[in-house]
């Protein structure tokens, strides 16, 4: 039985009741990272992979969750919305900003599951978050358009589950689309979409399988050292609001010689922004092998300068570099683990799987899992 009819079967065993279906997917990017809280660009793309929630709504005030993937329950009310250091704040953060934002809702049923690899960088929270919005906007016709969702689901990211993300993620799941990348503005949030034409070539993630603890403590640390940045360009510029306003020849004159870390993580997001519009010029001029270049280059700048990456990470690009059937890949999310991403021939794959599984183990004793996948479409109703 696939994992609809699951469930499916499921909520209706719970609750005695046919549910909506919702999809919400996880994202990829394709460049431009760390940019997103420095007000800069990103090029993400909602993928194949996603979560699946059957919704339905109470006739009173209770919440009740089933995670089917991890066999675990949740049960409470709208009215007592505490943290519980557990999968289910991901959903209650996300009725509590919306409640706060003033929407009326009711109780209501969730039953969800997904095939977004845990842990490999892919989103997998700010999919979920994604999809109950979608669901409370469905389920009690708030409304609400796609881009207030996105900024509740932030809201429930940053202040109820307290993790300081930027808006790439949750922007990603919602608003992407079939064989595009989206070309965010982080500080206006304008957008594009840009057709990515992958004729004979496949989108390949390698899983390092790492997590780093550090993880969430260094992403605040990169946060301060660039605002730290911008405080001190802001005595000779007082213009500046953010690293968008930064140009390299600022970097160089003020700060090379008197703050070299914070130099290097400036230096970094200036020119993975100008990375990131390189790339979408050769998108569209289809020059695919320029924007793998460019990938090379984001992680270089990632690995030694904004210094994000770990071992696993460095040693998958590496291996990937050396294959001719691939044309570009980097580290992909937030880093120290998760997954790096790679372009890569089609008629080199088996090679290129062969290869990577091979070395990444010879070198490292672990196992790579690798994911080929697809974009598609942001958070839907399926039925
Ligand atoms: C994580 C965060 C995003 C973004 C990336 C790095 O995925 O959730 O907001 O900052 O790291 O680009």
């Amino acid at each position: 039985m696939n994992l609809l009819s699951q469930l499916t079967r499921s909520f209706q065993q719970a609750f005695n009741a046919r549910p909506s279906l919702i999809c919400s997917p996880g994202r990829v990017n394709l460049i431009g990272e760390h940019t997103d809280y420095n007000e800069g660009f990103v090029l993400p793309a909602a993928i194949d992979k996603a979560i699946y929630l059957a919704v339905g709504p109470r006739s009173d005030n209770e919440l009740h969750f089933v995670a089917h993937d991890l066999d675990k329950t949740y049960q409470g009310s709208l009215t007592d919305l505490k943290l519980t250091n557990s999968w289910a704040d991901y959903l209650l953060g996300v009725v509590s900003e919306f409640q706060l934002a003033g929407h009326k809702l009711r109780g209501f049923n969730c039953v969800f599951g997904g095939t977004i690899p845990m842990g490999a960088g892919l989103s997998s929270s700010a999919a979920l978050e994604n999809g109950v919005g979608f669901a409370l906007n469905e389920l009690f016709g708030l409304g609400l358009d796609r881009l207030a969702m996105v900024k509740l689901s932030q809201r429930a990211e940053n202040e109820f589950v307290g993790a300081k993300v930027g808006i790439m993620d949750m922007f990603a799941s919602m608003m992407g689309k079939a064989d595009h990348v989206i070309k965010l503005d982080c500080r206006s949030l304008d957008y594009t979409y840009a057709p990515l034409r992958m004729d004979g070539i496949s989108l390949v993630l390698c899983d390092s399988r790492v997590k780093h603890s550090l993880v969430t403590s260094e992403y605040n640390t990169r946060r301060s050292e660039c605002e730290a940045g911008v405080r001190f360009l802001q005595t000779f510029y007082p213009e500046i609001k953010s690293l968008r306003d930064v140009t390299m020849p600022m970097l160089d004159q003020h700060l090379r010689n008197t703050e070299p870390l914070i130099y290097r993580r400036c230096a970094y997001v200036v020119q993975e922004n100008q990375r990131l519009l390189d790339g979408v010029e050769a998108l569209e001029a289809g020059n695919i092998e320029a924007f793998g270049q460019l990938m090379y280059g984001s992680h270089e700048g990632l690995s030694h300068w904004y210094e994000v990456s770990c071992p696993e990470l460095d040693i998958l690009v590496e291996i990937a570099r050396h294959h001719p059937g691939v044309l570009g890949a980097r580290m992909m999310g937030g880093g120290f683990g998760g997954c790096t991403i790679n372009l890569v021939r089609e008629e080199a794959l088996d090679d290129f799987t062969a290869l990577i599984t091979k070395q990444y183990k010879a070198q490292t004793g672990k196992d790579t899992y690798l994911h080929a996948c697809k974009i598609q479409d942001g958070t839907n109703l399926i039925s």
